[in-house]
């Protein structure tokens, strides 16, 4: 355990096990949101004997703002040096989307290799899902996106502009290391749940990169002859999501096509306030970095309504990824017992609590 930089934590004793935990909360709701993880996991943490020792920065796009980046140079040098990052969201009117996305989120990705973007889903006690009528034990999956390459890739160009012949090129890298080693996490993880891997292709349409997604993706299959493995175009999985979510635990997709259904299986269980997200260095050779799938939601920043469920559930994925299991438990079950209760929820699962409302209540149920 690497310690972190200067301390606003918890005191720290020779005995106690520390983490050091960088907190980016970023922009928006995210700021919100982290404030409350950060309640509950300080609360599980003294109840089971470890110490977290969190160190805040600033990158957000305020920071760009007012200083022109998002994150100083010296930026990822300094979160090299902690074991884990919570992020909150990062994004603000009047910068644009992609200045925020690639000035901060992208860059930590790659450099950390954090090559699996791991998005649990499962229907929470006490919410309703879009497919009301079906039961927790049918909706429970996981979404395994690829994370550092495939579509998102700064390869390509504008070109003429300005003239009515204007055109732009975006290209799709998509390497043989990269596609192995995401399907491979997949597979792995499969076997310790329900040994089934769907792909996210679409072969017929995409005539280079998915073909070879598909043979990477049979060429693992083959390795893992227990794990039952098919492969499925994404418009039809999409369409499945929403039809036949109980025929699918572990999805794997490439980066666009991971994002996109994800917000689907969002949506079909509680909504983006209810989703969390971990980008994994599975080596454990960089941090990991945890957060909440949904973005800062300027529509209700500053309100004090943002649902905190997702973004403590990214922290309860941060302790499992310490090896704190149960510790991440305790979170789980505490958001369950608030949400089963229904007492205290936030107004997009049909409540009137605020965010810190939530907050308090899920670290008194710990
Ligand atoms: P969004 O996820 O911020 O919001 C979509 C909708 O869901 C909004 O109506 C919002 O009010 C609602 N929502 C999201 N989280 C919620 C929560 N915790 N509780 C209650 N309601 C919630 O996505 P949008 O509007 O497309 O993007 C807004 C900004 O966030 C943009 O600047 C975008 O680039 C950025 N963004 C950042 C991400 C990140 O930092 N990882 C991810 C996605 C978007
Ligand atoms: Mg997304």
């Amino acid at each position: 355990m690497t310690a972190g930089a200067p301390v606003d934590g918890a005191p720290v004793d020779g005995d106690t096990r520390t983490y050091g935990i960088a907190a980016v909360p970023g922009d928006g709701i995210g700021v919100d949101v982290t404030t409350e993880a950060r309640r509950v996991l300080d609360a599980v943490a003294a109840a089971h004997g470890f110490a977290l020792r969190w160190t805040e920065f600033d990158y957000s796009c305020e920071r760009y703002l007012r200083t022109g980046a998002m994150i100083p140079d010296d930026g990822v040098a300094t979160l090299a040096g902690f074991d884990a990052i919570l992020l909150g969201a990062v994004g603000f009117p009047g910068v644009a989307d992609h200045v925020s996305l690639w000035g901060l989120l992208i860059p930590l990705r790659r450099a950390f290799s954090q090559y699996v973007n791991l998005r649990p889903v499962r229907l929470l006690p006490g919410t309703t899902s879009a497919l009301a009528g079906r039961g927790a034990d049918e909706l429970e999956m996981v979404v395994v996106r690829e994370n550092a390459e495939g579509e998102y890739s700064t390869l390509g160009g504008r070109h003429n502009a300005g003239h009515p012949g204007e055109f732009a090129l975006q290209e799709s890298v998509f390497t043989r290391v990269g596609v192995e080693r995401v399907v491979r996490y997949a597979f792995e993880l499969a076997r310790t749940r329900s040994k089934r891997v769907c792909s996210a292709t679409k072969s017929n349409g995409i005539i280079h990169t998915m073909p070879f997604w598909d043979e990477v993706f049979d060429a693992v299959a083959a390795e893992y002859p227990d794990v039952v493995a098919e492969s499925c175009h994404v418009d039809a999985l999409a369409a499945r999501m929403v039809q036949a979510p109980d025929r699918l635990d572990v999805v794997v997709g490439s980066n666009l096509f991971g994002d996109i259904l994800s917000d689907l299986a969002a949506a079909v269980t509680g909504g983006l306030g209810m989703a969390p997200s971990g980008n994994l260095n599975p080596e454990h050779t960089h941090p990991s970095m945890f957060e909440a799938v949904h973005g800062s939601a300027p529509d209700i920043a500053g309100k004090g309504i943002a649902n905190p469920v997702a973004q403590i559930l990214a922290g309860a994925m941060l302790l499992d990824h310490l090896g704190e299991g149960a510790a991440a438990r305790a979170v789980e079950a505490a958001v369950e017992k608030v949400l089963t209760e229904g007492r205290v929820v936030t107004p997009d699962l049909g409540g009137t609590a605020t965010t810190a409302e939530v907050g308090a209540a899920v670290a008194g149920a710990l």
